[in-house]
């Protein structure tokens, strides 16, 4: 059974991977309106990861016998002016999911809770991936310039992006 403290931030994080899903949806409508469909398609399978986030977790505090408290779901913001933007934006978005899975692992520690300190084990490498997925095409669009060609480019290339279901 987790304790309290756990089973907070534990729900808080669910909370997060939630809005990381509302962020990318928003995302993915903004590039789809602006004809970018690739990028658009990028986003929406990273929404669909992101509930997969959210459910793992969910499932794991019920099995922990711990109680699910589901807070408020922020609206995301996103200004960006242009793609390079929009994915230096989502980079930052990531480097803050890391901290915070940073965060439960050492509560984790702290709370000699050796089960939830192996669970968040997988968050911590799926964060690794992520970071340097999003950090990859940010170094794609900056090589290209502004060229608009290369930049259809790359549209086409995430479009082929597949949805990997992670189970829960
Ligand atoms: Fe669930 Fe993008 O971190």
């Amino acid at each position: 059974m987790i304790n309290e403290k756990i089973q907070n931030i534990l729900n808080e994080q669910i909370n997060k991977e939630f809005f990381s899903a509302y962020f990318y949806l928003m995302i993915a409508a903004n590039l789809e309106d602006k004809g970018l469909n690739g990028f658009a398609h990028w986003n929406r399978i990273q929404a669909q990861e992101e509930i997969d986030h959210g459910m793992i977790i969910f499932n794991y505090i019920l099995n922990s016998d711990g109680k699910i408290i589901l807070g408020e779901i922020k609206p995301p913001q996103c200004d960006c002016e242009n793609v390079l933007d929009v994915f230096e934006h989502i980079y930052r978005h990531e480097k803050s999911i890391t901290s915070s899975i940073n965060d439960v692992t050492i509560l984790s520690m702290d709370e000699c809770d050796l089960a939830t300190r192996t669970f968040i084990e997988w968050y911590i490498n799926e964060q690794v991936e992520e970071e340097h997925a999003v950090a990859d095409i940010v170094k794609r669009i900056k090589f290209a310039n502004g060229d608009k060609a290369a930049l259809l480019q790359i549209d086409r290339e995430l479009s082929k992006r597949e949805y990997k279901r992670h189970e829960y």
